[in-house]
This record gives structure tokens, C-alpha cells and sequence, in this order.
């Protein structure tokens, strides 16, 4: 693909219908798991501007920062801990509309009041999580649910 991301203009279901082709576009024949979740997230933030895109990896049981888009964050999670910690221990998705009101989130900025995680599956295994922040409360729907799902389908395929 070339140098730029096409970004749609209008709805969010729109954006995401542009983007995921362009995301498998972009990490197509790149074996580097580092350099397509990088990409992955870049894209992401890029497109929606979310107040934090980024991704954490299973290693010696516990989740570990990867790529990411944002401001900096706490670098290792313990399963079952904060939204990404239970994401991957019930290896589901945790839409929260208001992180101050889901026990034990992890804040590692002030400024989100709202996230979602997805967990990344592998031969039936979590392999890690993607984790979307915003500034404003409520901001994810069943838009985003559906369309990051699909995303972390497909990269436990590629990864
Ligand atoms: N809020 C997350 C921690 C990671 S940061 O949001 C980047 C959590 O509760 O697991």
C-alpha cells in the first residue's frame, strides 16, 4: 500500500470499514510482530484519535507494554488486574463506560475516563490485549466492540 492512510470521513462504522482492509494491507508478508502491532496501533490512533491505542503481550505470566500510541503507561499487568488484567483472564472484551466506576482499574493517565480491551487469541490461548483509551466518558460502542474484535481475530491469526 502506499505511504498514506486513507481515512473516511463520517461515521464511525465508516472509518473502521476503510480501515481494517488497510490494516491487513499494511502488516501483509511483515512476519515482525513488533513492527505490525506498531503499525496496527499508529493506524488506529490515526484514525480516531483515541487518547491512548496500544497493545500488551502475554510473557512469563504477565502482560507486558508493547506498541503503542499515547501517553506513557504502567508497563506490566498481573492477570486479572485492572481492565486489560481481566480481559485476559475471562479472555473477553470489557467495554467500560466509566473506568472510575470498575473495580480496581489501573489508571495510568488521570485523563482517561473510558476504555475498551480486547483480548488477542491464539490456539485458544490469549496471547495479549489491545487497549483503547479516551478522554470522554462512554466513548466506545458496539461499533468499536465489533470492529476490534475482528482486529484481534485476525491478528491472533497473523501474530
Ligand atoms: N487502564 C488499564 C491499564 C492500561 S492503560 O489504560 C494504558 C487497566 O485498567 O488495565
Amino acid at each position: 500500500m502506499g505511504e498514506d492512510l486513507n481515512i473516511q470521513k463520517g461515521s464511525k462504522e465508516e472509518k473502521y470499514k476503510l480501515l481494517v482492509p488497510q490494516l491487513k494491507a499494511l502488516c501483509e508478508g511483515e512476519p515482525n510482530r513488533i513492527a505490525n502491532l506498531a503499525n496496527v496501533a499508529a493506524a488506529v490512533k490515526q484514525t480516531f484519535d483515541y487518547y491512548w491505542v496500544g497493545f500488551y503481550l502475554v510473557e512469563d505470566n504477565e502482560l507486558v507494554l508493547a506498541p503503542f500510541q499515547g501517553p506513557i503507561a504502567c508497563t506490566r499487568i498481573k492477570m486479572g488486574r485492572g481492565v486489560c488484567g481481566k480481559a485476559w483472564e475471562k479472555a473477553e472484551t470489557i467495554l467500560v463506560e466509566n473506568v472510575d466506576e470498575f473495580p480496581g482499574h489501573i489508571a495510568c493517565s488521570s485523563l482517561s475516563k473510558s476504555e475498551i480491551v480486547v483480548p488477542i487469541i491464539k490456539n485458544d490461548e490469549v496471547i495479549g490485549v489491545f487497549d483503547l483509551d479516551h478522554d470522554k466518558l462512554s466513548a466506545f460502542d458496539a461499533v468499536d466492540r465489533k470492529y476490534l474484535n475482528e482486529i484481534c481475530l485476525w491478528l491472533g491469526s497473523i501474530l
